[in-house]
């Protein structure tokens, strides 16, 4: 009990600090509110900024990686084989730095994005040494400190699944504007509409593609399970296959 209370002060803390004291009251009373009627919130901004800016950080993302083999292939078939190298690279929501440690040693320059400042904070910390990263956070669906035709490659992983699709519209818009001619984007986010289970949002497959065509960008494939369909890409799904990547080229 003592050690629960501990926690919630230590949360209070991050937050008041991240926030301000009247926007920390906020979250922080949806957030007590929310987990005595143990309710899922839909995936607004306001619910996902409450939910990442309390979240326990300390194993900074790799307590949703299932296996060794798992990770191996999200950064083989995904990362590794798509980012560019030596170019200017763009991450969506690195939260505590899961991927970010392996996109760093590809990039001339990378740019790290997130909703949530306390995510922000950690990655600064973490990644003190590496000169060539800039932090922001933002405002959840646009890019505005980005300059238009700058960026080879944009990585964003277990990010977009818990984002609504008018906030996932508004980023592939901002996608078009920033690619530069021939840059790749790799998203891997919802597919199953409804799927609630793990917060994900109703984000579907043919929703990216219908956004993707709304901005001239194209979608080069769409990938719903890793090493020949032999690892789901998430794991803990009681339905199968709730996510996708999209892999998405500017002309
Ligand atoms: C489940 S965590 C995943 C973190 C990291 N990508 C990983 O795989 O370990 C979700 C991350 O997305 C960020 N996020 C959520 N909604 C966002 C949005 N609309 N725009 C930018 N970042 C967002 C959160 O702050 C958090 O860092």
């Amino acid at each position: 009990m003592a050690s629960g209370l501990r926690e919630m002060l230590a949360v209070a803390r991050t937050v008041r600090r991240d926030l301000g004291t009247g926007r920390a009251v906020a979250v922080l009373a949806h957030k007590w509110w929310r987990k005595l009627r143990r309710q899922k919130p839909p995936n607004t901004l306001e619910a996902n900024l409450e939910v990442w800016e309390t979240h326990d950080w300390s194993e900074a993302g790799d307590e949703w990686t299932p296996s060794p083999e798992w990770k191996q292939a999200v950064l083989y078939e995904f990362l590794y084989e798509y980012m560019p190298r030596q170019g200017a690279l763009l991450e969506i929501g690195p939260g505590g730095g899961r991927w970010t440690e392996h996109l760093a040693p590809l990039a001339r320059a990378l740019t790290l994005v997130d909703l949530t400042p306390a995510c922000i904070g950690l990655c600064r910390a973490r990644f003190a040494d590496h000169k060539h990263i800039e932090y922001h956070v933002n405002d959840g669906r646009s890019l505005p400190f980005v300059p238009d035709a700058s960026i080879d490659g944009i990585w964003s992983f277990d990010t977009f699944v818990h984002i609504a699709p008018p906030d996932i519209h508004s980023y592939v818009k901002e996608f078009a504007r920033i690619l530069k001619p021939h840059g790749v984007a790799v998203i891997h986010h919802a597919r199953a509409g409804a799927y609630s289970r793990s917060w994900r949002s109703d984000m579907t497959a043919e929703h990216m593609q219908e956004f993707c065509r709304d901005f001239r960008l194209q979608v080069a494939l769409q990938q719903d399970s890793l090493a020949g369909g032999t690892i789901p890409l998430y794991q803990m799904a009681t339905q199968t296959k709730p996510d996708v990547v999209t892999v998405i080229r500017k002309a």
